[in-house]
C-alpha cells in the first residue's frame, strides 16, 4: 500500500545512554529530509521505536509499544524498530506485526533515510547489516545541543562476558577516528554542550592516532577536548576494568574538565562468578585499580554495575558482593537481576536461581548501596558545590543540575541553562542533594 510520505516523526529510545545518542543522531537524519518532530501530544506519521535487548522481555515490550501506536480509526503511523531488538529478532518481528515497515540495526541506522522512502512506497524493509563503511560518516554534522551532550566514540564488545548479548548486537569493538571526535566534539560545544560524555560499550578501550600521528588511548583523546574552551566538563562512560590503563588513571589526576567520576562495573564481588561470567578480571584486581584511581583522585565518585543471582550463585557468593559494596562505597550503581539472554552461554547454565530469591538478593543489595549513596550525599550537606544547570525546575526560581561527583541538584537562585553557579547545598536525599545558589557579588 503506498502512503504519502511522512510530514513528522517521533523516536523514542530505550536502554543506554549509546540508544540515546543514536536515537539523536536519527532524529537528526530525518529532519534533514524535511521531517519535523511531532509536536508533544500528537499523532506522528512516522515513529522510530529504538529498543534494548540487554535484559528482560525486550522483544514482548517492542510488540506491547507496537500495538499502543494502532490509531482509534484502526491505522498504524509508519513504524521503524531500530536498536538491539531489531538487530537480534529484526527477521521475527517483521513475520509477527505487519504494522513495523522498517527494521534496522544499531550499525545500519545512516541508511533510515532511503528506508523511509521505499516504505512510503509501500515497501517493507529490514537491514541490519553492519557495513564496513562507518554509519558515521554518513550522518549530518552536529548542529543542536542542550548543556550536556553524549559522543559516541566506541562501539561493540570483544569480551564476550557470558550473559551479555552485546557483542552479538552491536558487533566487534571499533573505535571511531579521533579527527572525526574531535570535530563532532568542536561542533557540539559551538552548538551549546558545556559538558560531553564520550560513549562506548567499552569506552575506556578507545584507541586512535592523534593529530601527530601517534597511537593514544582514550586518554590523549580527553586531553585533546579538554583544549576546547568552552567546554567545561568531560565524562565517560562505560569502562571494563581490564581496559583501565595507568595512562587514563593518571589523567583523572592531571586533567581538571575529566570529572571526578569513574563508572566501572564489577557485577559480582565473588571470583567463582567472576569466572563463569567470563570477566577476566578478580575482586583484587578490581579492587586494586580503584586503589590507584583514589591514589590520583582522593575524591573520586565511584560507580558499578551488578547482577545479582548469575547460574550457579550461592548465597554466600552473593555475601561476597555485599562485602564488596561494603568496601568499596559506591556514591552510586546499578544493579539487575540476571535475566537469561537467548543466544548467550549463561542462558543455558545448570543453576539457575529461582526469582524469589533473586528478587530477596537485589533487595538487599540495593539497600546497602542506598545506605552508601545517602552517606556520599550527605557528606555535601554544607559544602559549596559547582553545578552545570541543566533546566528549570517545578517550583519558581528553581533550577536542576549535576555536580562535579554526578549527584543531581535542585536549588533555588539565578540561573541561566548552561551556566556553572556555585550552589551552597543544604539538604541530602539518597538520590539528589538541595541547595541555594551562592551570589557572587562583582568587586
Ligand atoms: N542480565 C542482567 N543484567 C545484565 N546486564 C547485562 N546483561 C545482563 C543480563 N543478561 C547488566 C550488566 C551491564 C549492564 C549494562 O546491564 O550489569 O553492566
Ligand atoms: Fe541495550 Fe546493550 Fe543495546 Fe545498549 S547496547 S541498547 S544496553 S542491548
Amino acid at each position: 500500500m503506498l502512503t504519502s510520505p511522512p510530514k513528522t516523526y517521533r523516536v523514542k529510545s530505550f536502554g543506554c545512554q549509546m540508544n540515546v545518542y543514536d536515537g539523536d543522531r536519527m532524529a537528526e537524519l530525518l529532519a534533514e529530509q524535511g521531517i519535523a518532530p511531532a509536536p508533544e501530544g500528537e499523532d506522528a506519521d512516522l515513529v522510530v521505536l529504538n529498543t534494548c535487548h540487554i535484559r528482560e522481555r525486550a522483544a514482548e515490550k517492542v510488540y506491547h509499544d507496537i500495538g499502543r501506536l494502532k490509531r482509534d480509526d484502526g491505522t498504524s503511523p509508519l513504524i521503524a524498530v531500530a536498536g538491539c531488538v531489531a538487530q537480534a529478532e529484526g527477521e521475527e518481528i517483521m513475520a509477527r506485526a505487519p504494522a513495523v515497515k522498517m527494521v534496522v540495526g544499531p550499525q545500519a541506522y545512516h541508511r533510515l533515510p532511503e528506508m523511509v522512502r521505499a516504505a512510503s512506497a509501500g515497501e517493507r524493509v529490514t537491514d541490519t547489516d553492519m557495513p564496513a563503511e562507518t554509519k558515521f560518516a554518513s550522518l549530518p554534522r552536529r548542529r543542536r545541543s542542550g548543556p550536556t551532550a553524549f559522543l559516541t566514540v566506541q562501539e561493540g564488545c570483544d569480551k564476550f562476558c557470558t550473559y551479555c548479548v552485546v557483542p552479538y548486537t552491536r558487533g566487534a569493538e571499533v573505535s571511531r577516528p579521533y579527527a572525526a571526535l574531535v570535530d563532532e566534539a568542536q561542533r557540539l560545544v559551538e552548538s551549546g554542550a558545556r559538558e560531553i560524555t564520550l560513549l562506548g560499550q567499552n569506552v575506556n578501550a578507545w584507541t586512535g592516532q592523534n593529530a601527530k600521528g601517534q597511537t593514544v588511548g582514550l586518554e590523549g583523546l580527553v586531553r585533546e577536548l579538554a583544549a576546547i574552551p568552552d567546554l567545561a566538563r568531560i565524562r565517560y562512560t562505560t569502562s571494563h576494568p581490564n581496559d583501565m590503563t595507568q595512562a587514563l588513571i593518571d589523567a583523572h589526576g592531571e586533567i581538571d574538565k575529566l570529572m571526578p567520576f569513574l563508572h566501572l562495573p564489577v557485577q559480582a564481588g565473588n571470583d567463582r562468578v567472576l569466572k563463569a561470567m567470563n570477566r577476566s578480571h578478580t575482586v583484587e584486581s578490581y579492587l586494586e585499580i580503584l586503589e590507584r584511581v583514589r591514589a590520583v583522585r582522593p575524591d573520586i565518585a565511584l560507580s558499578g554495575d551488578f547482577i545479582v543471582g548469575f547460574p550457579g550463585e550461592t548465597e554466600a557468593e552473593f555475601e561476597d558482593t555485599l562485602k564488596l559494596v561494603d568496601a568499596v562505597r559506591y556514591s552510586q550503581c546499578f544493579s539487575f537481576k540476571y535475566s537469561p539472554r537467548p543466544g548467550t552461554p549463561a542462558a543455558t547454565m545448570d543453576g539457575h536461581v529461582p526469582e524469589t530469591m533473586m528478587h530477596e538478593r537485589l533487595l538487599r543489595l540495593q539497600a546497602a548501596v542506598d545506605r552508601d549513596q545517602l552517606a556520599f550525599n550527605a557528606a555535601s550537606v554544607g559544602q559549596t558545590c559547582e553545578v552545570l544547570v541543566e533546566r528549570r525546575g517545578k517550583l519558581p526560581g528553581q533550577w536542576l543540575g549535576k555536580s562535579p561527583w554526578l549527584q543531581s541538584i535542585h536549588f533555588i537562585g539565578e540561573a541561566e541553562i548552561g551556566q556553572l553557579v556555585p550552589v551552597e547545598i543544604t539538604s541530602a536525599g539518597p538520590k539528589s542533594l538541595a541547595g541555594t545558589q551562592l551570589v557572587i557579588l562583582a568587586a
